[in-house]
């Protein structure tokens, strides 16, 4: 039966932890997988968290199952961060919720529904996307396209030809767009891109569907949120897979949600119900743990708020690892202009690396790098810098 079966390639980038956990060097460092560490180059467990989770233990809880669609309180949380807490959308009758196994759960979710609901088969992703986005999609069933995205020549973002591309796809085609924080590169849309890209979606049929994992980790959680909120104010339908591994350091406990907006309310029952179909020939239901926790401190004010700030200090850090590395980097003699590693936003810093410097990185030096030259920004911190910088300054100067 399974000797037929080839080896797979490791995953580009959990595969990375592999390979840094198998590495014996004392002075390694992991800038793979987006996850954030604190000062002390750890996983924190925030403190809002632990208080839910003492007060959860203390309850002494059964464990029964979850409906279907989740956890209700913590389905009506997500819908108050996504849209704001006074959207009229929450009380429209067409807003669906369901919590699901972190952010990859909720994208396969709405492409397993999507693909069921219609027999258009495109996805296009932004190029460069976060690499799990094309395997994702194409497991599901799909096509996927490229969409301009970046620019290498200005770092930044090449609009005219994201709506250019967009433009070009067929009617129907699902659309991956990053919220906020984009996943490689840390370049975000303004809000004046933003209306033009929902407007060409508009035109053109297609199918938004917003992936937001980093909500709170560019300005706040309210700014954050914006592209979420023009595509609720164009009255477009459109699905939005959230996740709280980053925002809340749940990233174990799988806390995610898919949430879909309808054309109208009408539409809303027979879609929920084909959707917990879909949920429940997969999975059946979701756990409970990450998403008591999660519904706890977001429904309670004084947890809410040490939450919020917490929430500040990751950011916070991270702009400071960004400004620290610019300026290390110039110290280590590199000449390149190296400035847009401030102006990108979130975790990440599409650093310019090419495949055999990320390569160069890890062998000779034991620092590990997705090889798109994504680096992880959010596992710096003082005492790691220095090497990093020294390391990233000697590969690019050849
Ligand atoms: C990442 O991009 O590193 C994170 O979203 C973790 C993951 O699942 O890939």
């Amino acid at each position: 039966l399974f000797s037929p079966v080839e080896l797979a390639p490791r995953d580009p980038i959990l595969g990375l932890n592999e390979a840094f956990n198998a590495d014996t060097r004392a002075n390694k460092v992991n800038l793979g997988v987006g996850v954030y560490c604190n000062e002390a180059g750890k996983v924190p467990l925030l403190r809002a968290v632990q208080a839910a989770e003492e007060a959860r233990v203390a309850e002494h809880a059964a464990r029964a199952y979850l409906p279907i669609d989740g956890l209700a309180p913590y389905d009506l949380a997500v819908q108050k961060l996504l849209f704001g807490a006074d959207s009229a959308l929450l009380d429209s009758g067409r807003l669906i919720t369901a919590q699901a196994l972190g952010g990859t759960g909720a994208l396969k979710l709405g492409a397993d529904f999507l693909y069921r609901l219609t027999d258009k088969r495109t996805v296009a992703i932004s190029n460069p996307s976060w690499e799990n986005h094309r395997a994702l999609f194409e497991a599901a069933g799909y096509d996927v396209v490229n969409y301009t995205y970046f620019d290498p020549a200005t770092n930044g973002l090449n609009l005219d030809g994201m709506l250019a591309d967009l433009d070009a796809l067929p009617e129907g085609s699902v659309v991956i767009l990053h919220a906020c924080c984009h996943n490689p590169t840390g370049v975000d849309l303004s809000l004046a891109d933003w209306a033009k890209v929902i407007d060409v979606v508009g035109r053109r049929q297609l199918v938004p569907f917003l992936d937001i994992a980093y909500q709170g980790f560019g300005e706040n959680l309210e700014d954050d949120a914006v592209a979420v909120r023009l595509f609720a104010e164009s009255g477009l339908p459109f699905l939005v897979a959230s996740s709280f591994s980053k925002s809340f350091s749940l990233y174990g406990e799988r806390v995610g949600a898919l949430t879909m907006v309808t054309a109208s309310k009408e539409e809303t029952a027979p879609v929920l119900s084909q959707l917990k179909r879909v949920i429940r020939t997969n999975y059946s239901n979701p756990p409970t743990h990450g998403a008591k926790v999660v519904a706890a401190v977001l429904t309670n004010p004084e947890l809410y708020a040490q939450w919020e700030d917490e929430l500040a200090e990751m950011r916070d850090r991270i702009r400071d690892m960004r400004a620290a590395l610019v300026e290390k980097l110039r110290a280590a003699g590199v000449e390149q202009d190296v400035s847009f590693i401030q102006r990108q936003r979130g975790m990440f810093s599409f650093s310019g690396l090419s495949k055999d410097q990320v390569a160069r990185l890890a062998d000779e030096f034991g620092i590990y790098a997705v090889g798109s030259g994504r680096i992880c920004v959010a596992a710096l911190n003082t005492s790691n810098i220095d090497a990093v910088a020294t390391a990233m300054a000697a590969v690019m100067k050849g």
